[in-house]
């Protein structure tokens, strides 16, 4: 191999976009270069997810369309990976003709053997086994050039079985990390100019629970804030259940952990909370929240609903829409309930009509973005700490970046200090961002 062009494709959550990256970094020790232009590629990677069926449709499409482009270039390989394909395996090679591999999740640092192996025979190959060991979790991919933030997988998988939920068949059982392994990478990142830390898991709540290991996610928390040149940290996804005391605590003891966190709810309805097997009922949530706000006040705090579980009557939508009035979530993703192969609530019964999913979920929509503006706007006038990532997407002249709460700030005068620390006074608040004003003293020099 040698000087060529790869283009990956991704769809989903933040662990298939670092996924992606990892393909990326693997692949260029085996001399291909990334490219954004599909039509440049010899190789193409599409990397897929199944939670809901939009995603997983989307993902098909792009493959189909991806066959033109074979047609053109015989020498092209395509390969999908991800959630879909862990699920569907073989059958994704049967489906697209112009295939040649299909990689499942445990599979990713496998990848350049795989494509070695289809050059020089031109078979077609598909590796969707679970093991043990998920060599591919500490794949080191260093951001862009400049990029100050980066993604660190501390575990994969979950033992959880929400009813709706796919993840538990296509990521596996839980398993962790070492302890140690984290911490040297955040450091090898932290002398290559990193500054944040996102920390990734299906659920980073249980994070060596399934370890002999006497590191919990608090500890390994704890231990992240005292790495020098880490000056924030973040996690997702938590689960209501495991959010202990420890890491509640952690919001007010440890400085470098920024205020914020995502914490699906996704019903306000106790029996539909108990029909989606989340082992936890409202009230617990409500009183974790309130756990967080006494322990950190200016704590954000985001979460995922799901509308139109089957068996949610007018009164369990009322009790979801009663529980965001109470709580006022800084910003909430809202999804209509996806029915998935394999999953226990395919067997539900009282199904919701999808019009009357939809209607539910554009109010509750309607009702989150009001909340959402009100939370942005407490901020106007206020001094945020911001971290600029680079330039703003709707105007290059601006430079963006993020509040600890992990709100986007967009200001003038700041594209030359990317990768800075910057004290940013709140003019203005909208829906998806803030506009700011740089002010003049540095919060920490670059
Ligand atoms: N249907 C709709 N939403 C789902 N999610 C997970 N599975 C489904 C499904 N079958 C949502 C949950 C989860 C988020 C990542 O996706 O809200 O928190
Ligand atoms: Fe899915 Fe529930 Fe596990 Fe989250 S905790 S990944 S929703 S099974």
């Amino acid at each position: 191999m040698g000087g060529k062009n790869l283009y990956i494709h991704t769809y989903g959550c933040q662990m298939n976009v670092h996924e992606s990256d990892q393909i990326a970094a693997l692949m260029l020790q085996n001399g291909y270069v990334r490219t954004d232009n599909p039509r440049r590629a010899d190789l193409i990677i599409v990397n897929t997810c199944t939670i809901r069926e939009k995603a997983a449709q989307k993902a098909m499409s792009q493959l189909g369309r991806f066959r033109e482009l074979k047609r053109k270039n015989p020498g092209l390989i395509v390969g999908v990976g991800g959630c879909l394909a862990q699920q569907l395996g073989q059958v994704m090679l049967k489906k697209f003709p112009h295939l040649s591999l299909v990689f499942g999740t445990h599979s990713i640092d496998r990848i350049p053997a795989l494509v070695r192996s289809v050059e020089a025979t031109g078979a077609r190959f598909v590796d969707t086994a679970f093991r043990e060991s998920i060599v591919s979790l500490g794949i080191l991919a260093f951001p862009e050039n400049g990029h100050p933030s980066a993604y660190v997988t501390i575990m994969q998988g979950c033992n959880n079985f929400c009813s709706y939920c796919v993840v538990p068949y296509v990521r596996g059982r839980e398993v962790s990390r070492k302890c140690e392994d984290i911490l040297t990478e955040i450091k090898a990142l932290a002398d290559r100019g990193i500054k944040e830390v996102v920390l990734l898991g299906q659920n980073v709540n249980s994070y060596g629970k399934t370890m002999n290991e006497e590191c919990d996610f608090a500890n390994l928390v704890t231990k992240i804030g005292k790495i020098n040149g880490i000056e924030r940290i973040r996690f997702t996804t938590s689960h209501p259940k495991d959010l202990s005391g420890e890491l509640i605590r952690c919001f007010s003891n440890v400085k470098t952990l920024c205020e914020h966190i995502h914490l699906p709810v996704q019903s306000g309805s106790d029996k539909i909370l108990r029909r989606m097997n989340r082992k936890y009922g409202r009230e617990i949530y409500m009183e974790k929240v309130r756990d967080l706000r006494s322990a950190c006040p200016e704590i954000s705090i985001t979460s995922d609903v799901i509308v139109g579980f089957p068996g949610e009557t007018d009164r369990d939508f009322q009790e979801t829409i009663d529980l965001m009035e109470k709580i006022r979530f800084d910003n909430a993703y809202s999804f209509l309930y996806s029915e998935r192969a394999g999953t226990a609530a395919m067997k539900l019964d009282q199904k919701v009509d999808v019009c009357i999913k939809r209607e539910r979920l554009h109010y509750l929509q309607s009702l989150q973005e009001r909340h959402t503006l009100e939370k942005n706007r407490t901020l106007i006038g206020k001094r945020q700490e911001v971290l600029i990532e680079g330039p703003s997407k709707n105007c290059q002249q601006d430079a963006t970046g993020r509040t600890r709460s992990n709100k986007i700030v967009n200001f003038e005068g700041g594209i030359e200090k990317k990768g800075c620390m910057v004290s940013v006074r709140i003019k203005d608040a909208y829906l998806h961002s803030l506009r700011g004003e740089l002010s003049q003293e540095e919060v920490n020099p670059c």
